[in-house]
């Protein structure tokens, strides 16, 4: 017998839904991102994004289930994101979820986001299963995850400070290319030069594998302070270039020390900052000479959807986990 979860994700920015059959088959993904409705305050609005989730969420839910050919009758579970994101977005997703699931009389499954944005890697790779080492970057975090089994995750390394698409998103406010950063800088570096500007790659003295971006940030400010006080062009490409430069080996390096250090053979990659081009490129070459396979889910899965969120949840269903109707929205949510 198949297995569907009706899965709703809605954290920060994009209202989505998604039907997924036993845990591995996307049957529909439907993603409303807000993107360009923050776009003019150069970042995510929460107070905007909860009255948009609001609007959203209903059509969205039904479009995902017309796309699937399903009708709510033949969803086993209603899986949802409770954790971690802005506690007014989730709480947008976790009332519609609760309400589906108590008019439908269909159990509840409540979703940590990054153990939504790991399943993305079981959507992507059929075949693949835990253990294996997973490197999940986004807006809110940068963690190096050792994924023991389908429930069960330990951190062997996290940031200290800013997330590496936090540091994504501040530079390229600061060089002019605006929001969202990620996608902005990874197009401007594709035609620069990537060693024209040394930036710091910050390593920690007790052989730490977390990561440290603020001392980064600072140095490419002052690098723009300085060009502009001596009145030197500002060669933006170039910036762009040797900034992802300088995330992307940090983030590279700490990951295969992560392999190693647990005599892993697999690397995946989740969150947003999965989608960036060298970070891809430079994982799978340098991880790949050293016998280690790299995989990484498509663009549309790294990025925040829902489809991960049914795939996680169809795992903790099959484990027998419930939430109840006092599920609540926890913004700090731990892995
Ligand atoms: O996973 P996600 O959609 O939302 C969170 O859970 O945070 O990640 C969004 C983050 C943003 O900081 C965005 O700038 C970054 O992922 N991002 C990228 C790229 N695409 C999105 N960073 C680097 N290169 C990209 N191509
Ligand atoms: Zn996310």
């Amino acid at each position: 017998m198949d297995t569907l979860i009706l899965g709703i994700e809605s954290s920060c920015d994009e209202t989505a839904a998604s039907v997924v059959k036993n845990g591995r088959y996307i049957m529909s993904n439907v993603i409303s991102s807000q993107i360009d409705l923050h776009k003019k305050y150069g970042g995510v609005v929460p107070e905007i994004a909860s009255r948009k989730h609001v609007e959203l969420i209903m059509p969205v839910v039904h479009q995902a289930l017309e796309e699937a050919g399903v009708s709510l009758k033949e969803i086993d579970a209603v899986g949802v994101t409770y954790g971690p994101g802005l506690v007014g977005a989730l709480l947008v997703g976790l009332t519609a979820a609760k309400a589906i699931a108590f008019a439908a009389d269909k159990p509840l499954v409540g979703v940590h986001h990054i153990e939504g944005h790991i399943a993305a890697n079981y959507l992507q790779e059929p075949e693949l299963e835990p253990p294996f080492i997973c490197l999940v970057a986004s807006g809110g975090h940068s963690h190096i995850v050792h994924v023991k089994s389908y429930s069960e995750f330990e951190i062997l390394g996290q940031t200290r400070d800013d997330a590496a698409g936090e540091a994504f998103d501040k530079i390229s406010r600061a060089i002019g290319l605006g929001y969202p950063g990620g996608p902005l800088i990874d197009k401007n570096a594709l035609t620069g030069n990537s060693k024209a500007i040394q930036f710091p790659r910050v390593t920690f003295d007790d052989g730490s594998l977390d990561f440290s971006f603020s001392g980064l940030k600072t140095a490419v400010l002052n690098y723009l302070n300085r060009m502009e006080q001596t009145g030197e062009k500002i060669n933006i490409p170039d910036v762009a270039a040797s900034f992802q430069q300088a995330v992307v080996d940090v983030l590279v390096r700490n990951t295969i020390a992560a392999a190693n250090m647990k005599n892993i053979d697999k690397i995946a990659l989740a969150g947003g900052v999965a989608a960036n081009t060298q970070l891809r490129n430079d994982m799978k070459v340098t991880a790949e000479k050293q016998g280690i396979k790299v995989m990484y889910p498509g663009l549309t899965l790294c990025t925040d959807n829902a489809a991960m969120i049914s795939c996680a949840a169809y795992y903790e269903y099959k484990s027998g986990k419930r939430a109840g109707m006092d599920l609540n929205a926890v913004p700090g949510l731990k892995l």
